[in-house]
């Protein structure tokens, strides 16, 4: 397939350009979207062929369900069976932005969209290019990352492009995106609302919008393989480098000693070793390493902006080792980590 790539910028967006990607999707076909989170795979989210063909281009189990984009709160009543009060409330506060609520389905969404679930997911972003396109595909548009299945999300429309080229109709180009990790997933169809996956609306600001204690389970990361999970995407295998991920927890000094002790033993034995480090501590490492700055250690937002990208660079560079300093985890810290964990497969050295 020929796909089409197309540049669009933020602050003078072509409407035509986006009329033409709208009526891909209102066709049936498929266009690569960036949002504030990570960039979307968009199928027309009540068309059940578009479903069926978003799972074909990613690669994906088509039991896992698509969270369904839109670009106005009056949009949510023909695809949810109810919107309960906490939900107005949420919105008030979150949307447009990185929140994904879960509500019952109504029977304007196919069985296809939500992976055979009673539930739908729904997001409204807030990124400028990604709502004028949701308006004008129809409103409704499913989406899962635009990444191939086994691949970090993509932050970047070089990495859309590297995953998508050939497979779909259009990629909208947009340079970075903001936030860099998923949205927060809140399951609201529960009494209390349930966190099912963190991401850059905490668990702190949930619950206060709220005026109640919103639940993040942490066990829910990695559920026992006989528990059906309630976000059936976490049953899946996470994205993990090719090179072992093993993250060093500790005081910085005692931290990189560790890692340099352990990273001189691998370079012995002939591997490329790799260093996920603080900016304030890259100059602390052996200088025969690969070392990737996340930014500075007081600036969780930027660890999160970067993360994927350093995780798809040191596959790219052939790192056969990978060591990690744990990230702080104030704000969107607790979902950065949530998602090294999950590359690193939860391999934590404590020093
Ligand atoms: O930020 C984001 O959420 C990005 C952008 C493109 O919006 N999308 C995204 O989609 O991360 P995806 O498909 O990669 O992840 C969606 C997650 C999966 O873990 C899936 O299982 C869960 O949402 N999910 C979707 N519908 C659900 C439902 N009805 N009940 C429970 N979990 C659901
Ligand atoms: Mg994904």
């Amino acid at each position: 397939m020929n796909t089409k790539i197309i540049r669009v910028e933020e602050n003078d967006i072509d409407e035509a350009l986006i009329r033409e990607a709208g009526d891909v999707i209102k066709a049936g076909g498929l266009v690569a979207f960036p949002t504030e989170t990570v960039y979307g795979l968009g199928g027309d989210a009540l068309n059940p062929e578009s479903s069926k063909k978003i799972y074909a281009a990613k690669g994906r189990p088509s039991d896992n369900p698509l969270i369904v984009h839109i670009a106005d709160l009056g949009a949510l009543s023909k695809i949810v069976k109810y919107i309960p009060k906490e939900a107005y409330v949420l919105a008030e506060v979150f949307w447009p932005g990185p929140l994904t609520m879960i509500f019952e389905k109504s029977d304007a969404v196919p069985f296809e969209t939500t992976g055979g679930l009673s539930t739908v997911a729904v997001r409204m972003p807030s990124d400028k290019i990604a709502n004028a396109f949701i308006k004008a595909a129809g409103g409704y548009v499913a989406a899962p990352s635009a990444n191939l299945s086994g691949k970090p999300s993509p932050t970047e429309d070089k990495y859309v492009i590297e995953d998508m080229d050939g497979r779909i109709d259009m990629i909208l180009c947009g340079g970075r995106s903001l936030v860099g990790l998923e949205s927060t997933i809140v399951d609201l169809t529960e009494e209390t609302p349930v966190i099912l996956r963190p991401g850059y609306i905490t668990e702190d600001m949930l619950s206060k919008a709220l005026g109640i204690k919103v639940l993040w389970d942490r066990a829910i990361k990695e559920p026992a393989a006989d528990v059906a999970p309630k976000a059936p995407g976490m049953k899946y295998r996470h994205y993990a480098p090719n090179a072992p991920l093993t993250i060093v927890e500790g005081d910085a000094d005692k931290v990189a000693d560790a890692i340099n002790r352990l990273g001189a033993k691998d370079i012995i034995e002939g591997k490329k070793v790799a260093v996920i480090a603080a900016a304030e501590n890259t100059a602390k490492y052996d200088k025969r390493f690969l070392i990737k700055s996340a930014g500075s250690f007081y600036n969780e937002d930027e660890a999160a902006r970067l993360l994927f990208a350093i995780l798809r660079e040191l596959d790219d560079e052939d790192a056969q080792v990978i060591y990690s300093e744990a990230f702080k985890e104030t704000g969107v810290g607790c979902a950065t980590m949530n998602r090294l964990m999950k590359a690193a497969g939860h391999h934590v050295l404590k020093v």
